[in-house]
């Protein structure tokens, strides 16, 4: 190396690669793109020539405050590597601790410019043996900078201990912090309280770090699949665009996880997995295998760059699959501190920008982490400022110029929050702006008031009125289904899409919809997409997940609900009273809606509400329910409408077909020819335990006798000797006597009742809880019949119902 003054590199690569050769440390050190490497108490920073000393210190400052933020020591030296001129300054980061400590979203080689300093570098010379050596010494050295523990660097830093003592308690870790030990040589002991530290406090528990919490929402092997989507929309883009990946969900980033952040051909084969499924990655290996052997047969397998591979063109490029460096492209946002400092910790470096840049740990929210908020819109066009700095709204005036800007594309990636009742999702706590969102308000100006209550709505719709304009703009979006196939938020060109299990998402199972739509209008009719769940293998004491592909599934578009075969006629017999129902049939004291009626025509009260086959939307009962929402069913048209309680029951036994399949009045009346249909659905609801019509006194002095069940005397008794049976009719028929037989013999039984499956479950099936929480049933052979017929019809409805439900559209 010495007295070559005339060196020339053409890459940085290329000449840190010789520097530690010649130093004979090559080994040791970590080459990436992000960091041009540390070595013991030393961080380098590498530039062919250096012409503004102030602008490589600040890149390395910047690098050290992403190691203090992940809980990695910070290097004493900063060594900066002038390769051409064989000229290295040499500073010491404690010097600047400051600026080591502050927060810096975005790309690290960024906005440098601003930075000065006073403090003078030693200047070495290594191209003489004087320099040389003393690089040498400098090596030798390994010192650390002392940081202070905060808000932004405890998770880093919790993480660090627990990986060192995994079984480690939260006190141990904190009397590490205020004493610290292990890392006396990296962190000053922290002097705060247990408080300062209140809204992120869980991050510090062994068990919930990082990974755990980002568990909450979309597995890695999902991200892993999304991101092909991504790749997708990229390829899409015209040719000479530039594009930005814009995710304003982010919470702790885990849709980025598997964005590429460096060059393809930088990457190496062990490096593969970090960007590519498995599959690909095969494929390209086995492509490329003969090119591995006979160049680089001697060289580390997993050392291999795909650029040295890509020297020899084959049939496969890794160039097809990947992108150059994509989270580059990539702009972040989130609403949550807890999840922000997470996302800052994992991609604050990587990604060009985190919005908003900077927060206030005191808050639970960060301020301008409001997708839906004007100022998040708008940026400074908004009259509302919130108390935001300049550089806020530099990058969402930024986000908006790549918007209006006709040669950058935008393709929107996000998982929008979503309310689900029975999931343990935490973000349902944080307390939302109690006011409407800007957006709500917009889509309420454009008659989409109902669409616009739910939050995951209000993304979808802005993405396209705001964000989406340029016909080769892309949106991959996860969501349930329902946004496209009932509320036609989302009428574009599908490009292609997958179903995955939201019960992976820490979520009850049922289905989410990752898709890629191209911005360009498409009433699409129905959408054929790709299924996978995950499964977990476990062999031994070892368990990894994997991806299992299911049929694909078609999804078709629904347009109108049960609502319009409601029937309101009133009749002049109707007798007015005050008798309401409950859900669970019984008569409901307290505040009721509507007017009740009795009529000796009138057998029940069906109430089949919306798109979703739920329990809550779905109510047959002997009277009407204090809600008021539904309609009588009586003698002459109850055998049409009970079709509709039948669709509503369908059971959606896999995760695959829930809020994948509707009930719709899209078939229109076809169904009421089916005779057939019509007993089946007929049969199948008076013995259905879902069918809750009781037997009752009413506080109105009248008997409301069940109507709908194959007690004595029923009117569904006697219009069912206006059929012929099969044999698995009269089978079920004969399951629910025997039922009936047994139900007699019980201490409860009243004679001037008559009993459907239900009445008889909840009121003469007696049971209690035994010491061990078991229940114990009184009649065990009531018990066993009633559970006898429920396996039946379950199957009958299965065989016999369900296929027709589809047939004539009341399922789709
Ligand atoms: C379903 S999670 C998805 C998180 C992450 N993208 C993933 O897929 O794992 C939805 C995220 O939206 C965030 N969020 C909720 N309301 C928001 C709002 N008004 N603006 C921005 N983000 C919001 C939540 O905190 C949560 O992190």
């Amino acid at each position: 190396m010495i007295k070559s003054k005339n060196l020339k590199f053409l890459s940085e690569k290329e000449g840190q690669i010789q520097f530690f050769k010649e130093l004979k440390i090559s080994d040791d050190i970590e080459l990436t793109n992000n960091n041009d490497g540390i070595y013991k108490g030393t961080i380098f920073e590498f530039k062919l020539t250096i012409s503004d000393i102030n602008k490589v210190l600040f890149q390395a400052l910047k690098y050290l405050s992403h190691l203090r933020v992940r809980g990695i020591p910070v290097p004493r030296q900063i060594l900066l590597v002038a390769l051409n001129e064989q000229i290295a300054y040499l500073f010491d980061s404690s010097e600047f601790l400051k600026y080591v400590e502050e927060i810096y979203a975005g790309s690290a080689s960024k906005n440098n410019n601003d930075f000065s300093t006073k403090i003078k570098p030693e200047k070495i010379d290594y191209s003489s043996i004087r320099g040389l050596s003393r690089i040498i010494q400098i090596l030798d050295t390994v010192e650390y900078t002392k940081v202070h523990i905060d808000v932004f660097d405890v998770v880093g830093w919790s993480e660090h201990f627990y990986r060192e003592n995994p079984k480690a308690s939260k006190s141990k870790l904190f009397e590490e912090l205020r004493q610290p030990k292990q890392f006396k040589k990296y962190i000053y002991p922290w002097k705060g309280k247990d408080l300062d530290f209140k809204y992120i406090n869980d991050l510090l528990n062994a068990k919930i770090i990082k990974k755990e919490l980002g568990a909450f929402y979309t597995p890695q092997l999902y991200c892993l699949k999304a991101a092909q989507l991504v790749r997708k929309a990229i390829r899409e883009i015209p040719k000479g665009n530039d594009y930005i990946i814009l995710d304003r969900s982010a919470g702790t980033g885990n849709l980025e996880e598997f964005l590429t952040d460096k060059n393809v051909n930088d990457i190496s084969i062990g490096e593969l997995d970090k960007y590519v499924e498995d599959e690909i990655k095969i494929k390209y290996l086995r492509d490329k295998a003969t090119i591995i052997n006979t160049f680089y047969g001697d060289k580390n397998f997993n050392d291999i760059t795909v650029g040295e591979l890509e020297k020899h063109k084959t049939k496969v490029s890794m160039h097809d699959f990947l992108f150059d460096n994509e989270l580059s492209h990539t702009i972040v946002n989130t609403y949550e501190l807890k999840e922000w400092i997470v996302l800052y910790e994992r991609l604050g470096d990587k990604v060009r920008h985190i919005i908003p840049p900077e927060i206030d740990p005191r808050d639970q929210l960060v301020n301008g982490g409001d997708a839906l908020s004007e100022i998040f819109v708008m940026g400074s066009e908004t009259k509302n400022s919130a108390k935001l700095k300049k550089e806020y709204f530099e990058i969402i005036d930024e986000v908006n110029n790549y918007i209006k800007d006709q040669s950058t594309n935008i393709i929107l990636y996000e998982n929008p929050p979503y309310r689900d009742s029975n999931s343990s999702h935490y973000n349902e706590n944080i307390k939302q702006n109690k006011n409407d969102s800007f957006v709500k308000k917009k889509m309420q100006i454009d008659k989409l008031g109902d669409e616009a209550r739910d939050i995951s709505n209000q993304f979808i719709w802005s993405a396209w009125k705001y964000y989406l304009k340029k016909k080769d703009d892309s949106y991959i979006l996860f969501s349930p289904i329902k946004y496209w196939k009932s509320l036609g938020l989302s009428n574009k060109k599908f490009i292609d899409g997958y179903l995955f299990n939201r019960g992976h998402f820490h979520a009850s199972p049922s289905a989410i919809s990752c898709i890629l739509w191209k911005n360009s209008e498409e009433n699409l009719e129905e959408l054929i997409l790709k299924v996978f769940d995950i499964s977990q293998e476990k062999r031994e004491n070892f368990s990894s997940s994997k991806l299992v592909k299911l049929d694909d599934i078609v999804i078709k578009k629904a347009n109108s609900t049960l609502d319009i075969f409601s029937d309101n006629r009133k009749f002049e017999s109707d007798i007015h009273t005050k008798c309401w129902s409950n859900s669970n049939g019984l008569e409901k004291v307290g505040k009721c809606e509507g007017k009740p009626v009795f009529n000796s025509n009138i057998l029940g009260w069906l109430r089949v509400k919306g798109y979703s086959c739920d329990p809550m939307n779905t109510q047959l009962l002997r009277q009407m329910i204090y809600i008021n929402r539904g309609f009588y069913l009586r003698s002459d048209n109850f055998i049409e409408k009970l079709p509709l309680f039948a669709a509503k029951l369908y059971p959606q036994k896999n995760w695959y077909e829930k809020d994948v399949y509707f009930t719709t009045a899209d078939g229109g009346n076809r169904y009421i020819k089916d005779k057939t249909f019509l007993k089946q659905c007929f049969i199948f609801t008076c013995l259905s335990q879902k069918n809750h019509c009781r037997s009752f006194d009413g506080s109105d002095g009248k008997f409301y006798k069940n109507e709908l069940c194959f007690d004595k005397k029923t009117i569904s008794s006697e219009k069912l000797n206006d059929y012929r049976l099969t044999k698995e009719e009269q089978d079920l028929l004969d399951s629910f006597n025997d039922i009936l037989k047994i139900a007699k013999t019980t201490y409860n039984y009243n004679k001037k009742y008559a009993y459907g499956t239900y009445q008889i479950d909840e009121e003469l099936n007696t049971r209690h809880k035994s010491e061990n929480d078991e229940w114990i049933y009184e009649y065990p052979q009531l018990n066993t019949a009633i559970n006898g017929l429920k396996t039946k019809l379950s199957k009958y409805y299965e065989k016999n119902i369900q296929p027709k439900l589809f047939e004539y559209m009341l399922l789709k």
